[in-house]
């Protein structure tokens, strides 16, 4: 268990307004555990909307901007302004916020993709290095504490030598044409606003940084990909995509990345095959890992029990038996963006040196795989070598 930082860091928010999918989130886990306080907003593309979403939040009417360039300019010339703000619009306004962000000095946690190219995001990465400030991404899963037990399982060989990857975020509500009646999903599968691809950036990069989380010495030497729009108003964007990659140590992965997969709810699932055992976690029961020993009766590991590697205990606040969820995985990595931020050891577990989080280094992967996958599939489904974009 953790103790508690010194003092909130003062946050802001662009997007996430009344209505978003995603802002309830952010603001649910940066202030779970007090370590953020939220000053400032930019809440909606439409400022009176923002403004009135800003009076329900209790927020100073004087901190609450009609758009987020004002409220950068603004907060950064105030003695007390925000150190922090999160990016919670859509996909074509990260990098430009991200970075306007970073040049006033302000921490950024912004929402994946990270941008649309790989020259975006390496001008973010070197931005972010030389203002040495923090760039999140939130790839909330990996705060599950099961995905740290995963992480210590191969790390400490329980699997044996990894053969096979298999990942998958593949959930069904885009099935038909729901965009045609609403915006949140309108945008998603037009270029201009999601970038090149549609579920491979909008879901298939989350298993895809689960795999980085929990086999961190190996990495993609080349993948193949297919993408189709079964609905088929959304091409060129795909709503189904498999990819296939091959790692440099021999193993092979598959990712399954759709919006039309018809009954199912999430669908991201991480299986992991080593030469003694696999390990297998679903979102939809993130309290529960399985862990099939060849030869053996299945396992079932639950959070919060000690048993776990101690790393995939730091994070627990109600022991086992009660189950987490999102909310909790995500304060998870909003409590490690804040120890980056901050340098405060009251936020950081004693004893453990190498818990991770999705930093602007996982952005740019993440957008480095899009790339490379649309790059194959748009050349008909051919090997591509990772590392020659
Ligand atoms: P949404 O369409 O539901 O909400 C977007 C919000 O941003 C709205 O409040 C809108 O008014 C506001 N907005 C748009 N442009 C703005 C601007 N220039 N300035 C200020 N506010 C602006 O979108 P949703 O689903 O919440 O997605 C937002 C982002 O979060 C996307 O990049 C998406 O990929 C990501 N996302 C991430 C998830 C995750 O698990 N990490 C899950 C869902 C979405």
């Amino acid at each position: 268990m953790f103790a508690n930082s010194k003092r909130p860091i003062r946050w802001g928010m662009v997007g996430g307004g009344r209505g978003s999918q995603i802002g309830t989130i952010h603001r649910n886990a940066a202030l779970r555990d007090s370590v953020f306080e939220l000053v400032a907003g930019a809440f909606d593309i439409n400022p009176e909307r923002g403004r009135a979403f800003g009076a329900d939040l209790r927020l100073d009417p004087d901190r609450v901007y009609p758009d987020y360039k004002t409220m950068l300019e603004a907060e950064s010339a105030r003695s007390d302004g925000i150190e922090a703000v999160s990016v919670a619009t859509p996909n074509n306004t990260h990098h430009e916020i991200t970075k306007l962000a970073l040049e006033h000095g302000i921490h950024v946690v912004c929402e994946k993709p990270l941008c649309f190219t790989v020259r975006e995001a390496e001008e973010l990465q070197s931005l972010s290095r030389s203002k040495n400030l923090v760039v999140g991404v939130t790839y909330g899963y990996a705060g599950h504490q099961l995905i740290e037990q995963a992480r210590a399982m191969v790390r400490n060989g329980d699997l044996g030598e990894i053969r096979v990857v298999n990942l998958a975020f593949a959930h069904g509500f885009h099935s038909d044409a729901v965009e045609e009646k609403n915006p949140a999903t309108k945008w998603r599968v037009d270029p201009e606003f999601a970038g090149p691809s549609y579920v491979l950036g909008d879901v298939g990069t989350h298993p895809l940084y689960l795999a980085e989380a929990i086999l961190p010495h190996m990495k993609i030497k080349r993948l193949m990909c297919v993408r189709q729009s079964f609905v088929k108003s959304r091409a060129p964007l795909e709503d189904n995509a498999i990819t296939l990659m091959e790692y440099d140590n021999g193993a092979i992965a598959n990712v399954w990345s759709s919006a039309i997969n018809a009954g199912s709810m999430h669908g991201q699932k991480v299986r992991i095959v080593g030469s003694k055992a696999s390990i297998e976690w679903w979102d939809e029961q993130p309290n529960q890992l399985r862990y099939e020993v060849q030869g053996e009766s299945v396992r079932i590991l639950e959070r919060g029990m000690g048993y776990l590697y101690p790393e995939a205990l730091v994070d627990d606040r109600i022991g086992g038996g009660h189950p987490e969820g999102l909310f909790e995985a995500w304060a998870n990595l909003y409590r490690r963006f804040a120890f980056k931020m901050t340098g405060d050891h009251g936020l950081a577990p004693d004893g453990i040196e190498d818990l991770i989080f999705p930093d602007v280094d996982a952005g740019l992967e993440g957008v480095r795989w899009v790339e490379n996958c649309v790059r194959s599939a748009d050349a008909g489904g051919v090997w591509v070598d990772y590392w020659k974009t």
